[in-house]
């Protein structure tokens, strides 16, 4: 039998070790690495192969998924769990199977999002850089306890969930507003409720028609002025352009982003020697109340592992015909 091939799209050195890893069986997948993004524009590349492998940031929409068919490519394997940039609908429509890693680390995510909560409560960040010039002033470093505060959680899946367990380790009372989420180890409220109660609040919903631009101006109204903003989740949770409103206005507190809007023409590349074209990213990172990473919640080995694992397991059972454990359908 011929080996399935793999094109893999938006590589990373990072990630080709753990692919290398769990690539045990070299007779019968083979993998193509591609730093670039996947784009309407180079499709071509995908001439000869059975699959394509895709992060968050590539873009499968129904005109790609077209010329993936015109290819020949028979399945999209996401190395992610969000499918927001898969058009499913065009995938059904051409047969193209989709699978995912449903879960790898929440831990990590939920982890990420303590992070930018206590660098932005504390302000280690700024410190670090204080004491290195010599420059032992507490002035602007004030922060809060966490204890006893209440933090909102909206969505509250595998991440969510991990996020709760750790802030009930800090004496946080936690809600949660989710649709489908049980009763659990936090008080379940509305989204109105969550907004005008909450210090700090906290996305993991995922991203669709209606989550698009759920923290817009009418949100950030009925917010406590001075709140905290985490999104780990996805950028388009947030209106972005209101966010900068509220954040003049002060209504806004701290902003911790791990995602943005626009991020599939920023993220994952060193820009350093270009000129910043996003002039609504540049007036975010302006602020001295915003701390952003550029898609780093999910960056621990143990979730590269898990990445690599899960995507060469579908993989393995779209050659073999085997039931699909991971496949996103319509
Ligand atoms: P999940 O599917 O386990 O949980 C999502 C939860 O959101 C579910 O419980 C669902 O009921 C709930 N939900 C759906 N619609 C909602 C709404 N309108 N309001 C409130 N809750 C709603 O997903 P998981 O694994 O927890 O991931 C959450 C999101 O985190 C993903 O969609 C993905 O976009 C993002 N993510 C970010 C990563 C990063 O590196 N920053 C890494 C992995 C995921």
């Amino acid at each position: 039998m011929n080996p399935m091939t793999v094109a893999l799209f938006s590589s990373q050195k990072y990630e080709q070790a753990s692919f290398d890893t769990y690539l045990e069986d070299q007779a019968t997948i083979s993998i193509t690495h591609f730093e670039q993004a996947l784009t309407a524009q180079n499709t071509i590349l995908c001439k000869g192969f059975d699959a394509v492998c895709v992060f968050v940031n590539d873009t499968v929409d129904e005109t790609v998924i077209k010329q993936l068919d015109e290819l020949g490519v028979k399945c999209i394997l996401l190395r992610c769990a969000g499918f927001n940039n898969v058009d499913l609908a065009a995938a059904k429509a051409h047969n193209i199977k989709v699978c995912r890693v449903p879960a790898y680390s929440p831990e990590a995510v939920a982890e990420h999002c303590i992070a930018l909560m206590l660098t932005l409560n504390r302000k280690t960040h700024k410190a670090y850089n204080r004491i290195r010039e010599d420059n032992f002033d507490l002035n602007g470093l004030l922060g809060f306890n966490l204890f006893q505060k209440t933090i909102g959680i909206i969505g509250c899946g595998k991440i969510g969930l991990a996020l709760v367990n750790i802030l009930n380790g800090f004496g946080a009372n936690v809600l949660v507003c989710d649709p489908y989420a049980e009763q659990g180890a936090y008080t379940l409220c509305e989204l109105d409720t969550l907004l005008s109660q909450s210090d700090i609040i906290s996305l993991h919903c995922p991203l669709n028609e209606q989550t698009h631009h759920l923290i817009n101006e009418q949100a950030f109204a009925k917010m406590k002025p001075g709140v905290m903003l985490i999104n780990t989740s996805r950028g388009a949770l947030i209106d972005s352009k209101d966010c900068i409103k509220a954040l003049k206005s002060k209504q806004l507190g701290y902003l911790g982003l791990d995602v943005y809007e626009q991020e599939s023409e920023l993220f994952f590349k060193d820009r350093r020697d270009e000129i910043m074209q996003d002039d609504v990213f540049s007036r975010l990172v302006s602020f001295p109340n915003v701390l952003v990473t550029g898609h780093q919640g999910f960056f621990t080995q143990e979730a590269l592992n898990e990445i690599a694992q899960t995507t060469l397991q579908n993989a393995y059972e779209i050659a073999n015909q085997s039931p699909l454990s991971n496949e996103v359908k319509l």
